[in-house]
């Protein structure tokens, strides 16, 4: 059987590592990793696969930045050639974003069958990119792995096929169990007493600069409480030049670069709080049992709203304060980790797509 993994920007690598690890065990499956090449700076891609101990890619299709849908367009046409001449027996892709849709359309296409990790996740809000790319990818898919029970309802409710639907766990929580130890190595011991972690990214929050220009002033306001450390992504950090914010007005706010996975998962270990807009950050806090405040009206994945420490603020800097205060006087969400994020998801899907594998063979051997 031969597997070929597509991951393309940041969140797709910490759900690879464990997936391939998981193939590797197994007797006849071959497996290359084909990276788009949509984040290629050092600090959003290869300090990932150093930190997480993947391989470098076999293949880079080196699509870097663009509009859209040129970049979609791009990783389609390149990856067509690698299908073509690999011919894989499947192709996993992982997430939800530009190089998850356009790999799984270049398969259909070509009759070759896709299996999406992180599948059925919705936020029901198509002004987002994310979910655009998350509806696409399932209706292509042949295998649908699923990381908590609402994906299968909302998969279910698309037509999708039960028997194609698996339940399997949370694959991005498998690795945190794993490099966890690694992770609490990394931590400074400078490390203020109470400090509150923060990531901004999503064009919503941040390509809008006189909202963004409301979040940092609320990001300030927090810094005179404890200090803010706040991990700039690339395209955020191009809309605070864009916008002049030098973070000098501020003190207590430090703007850092992007983080590799190692430190950026020790820091949340440590923190008091966690200011996000990220999908897999609302999934780490609650599984880590840290107070996570999301900067979104949605999120597409509501158990770490049900069962974890996750509030979603909205577009409301007063409700970020206020419950900033909230956790700060105690008054913190509990939480607990949602059934089957117990580091065994990416055996399940090894499991699963090798046990699949056998049976159409025989289907087609009788
Ligand atoms: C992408 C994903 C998003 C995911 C995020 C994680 C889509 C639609 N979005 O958003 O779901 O949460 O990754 O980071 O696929 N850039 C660099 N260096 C890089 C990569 C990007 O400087 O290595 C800059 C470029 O100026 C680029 C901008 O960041 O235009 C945005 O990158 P892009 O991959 O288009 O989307 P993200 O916002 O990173």
């Amino acid at each position: 059987m031969y597997i070929l993994h597509v991951v393309g920007a940041r969140p797709n690598f910490m759900k690879l590592a464990p997936v391939e690890l998981a193939f590797k065990a197994r007797p006849k499956v071959e497996q290359a990793v084909v990276h788009t090449g949509q984040h290629y700076d050092q600090n959003m891609s290869g300090v990932f696969f150093q930190e997480l101990g993947i391989n470098p890619p076999d293949i880079n299709l080196k699509v870097g930045s663009s509009s859209h849908a040129s970049q979609t367009a791009e990783i389609m046409t390149r990856f067509e050639q690698v299908v073509l001449q690999r011919r894989p027996d499947w192709v996993v892709v992982y997430g939800d974003v530009n190089s998850t849709v356009a790999a799984a359309l270049v398969c259909a296409k070509l009759e070759i069958p896709v299996a999406h990790v992180e599948a059925g996740l919705r936020s029901f809000d198509r002004s987002m990119p994310e979910e655009i790319n998350r509806l696409l990818t399932d209706q292509l898919a042949s295998l649908l792995f699923t990381p908590s029970e609402d994906g299968n309802r909302n998969l279910e409710r698309e037509g999708i096929p039960r028997e194609r639907i698996h339940l399997v766990g949370n694959v991005m929580i498998d690795t945190l169990i794993r490099m966890l130890p690694a992770a609490k190595q990394k931590i400074s011991k400078d490390l203020p007493e109470e400090f509150a972690l923060v990531t901004l990214h999503r064009p919503s929050n941040v390509d809008d600069l006189s909202w963004l220009q409301e979040i940092l002033s609320a990001l300030s306001n927090v810094a005179i409480r404890m200090p803010v450390l706040f991990a700039v992504h690339p395209r955020t950090r191009q809309r605070l030049i864009d916008s002049g914010f030098s973070g000098n007005s501020a003190p207590g706010l430090r703007l850092l670069e992007p983080m590799p996975y190692l430190e950026f998962l020790g820091l949340q270990t440590k923190a008091s709080l966690v200011i996000t807009d990220s999908g897999g950050i609302q999934e780490e806090t609650t599984f880590l049992g840290i107070p996570c405040l999301t900067v979104r009206e949605n999120t597409e994945r509501p158990v770490t709203v049900s069962i974890g420490t996750n509030v979603l603020v909205g577009r409301s800097m007063d409700r970020l304060i206020g419950a900033v205060n909230d956790v700060l006087s105690g008054r913190k969400k509990k939480g607990a980790g949602p059934p089957l994020w117990d580091d065994h998801a990416s055996e399940r899907i090894a499991d699963i797509l090798t046990g699949n594998q056998a049976r159409e063979s025989a289907s087609g051997a009788s």
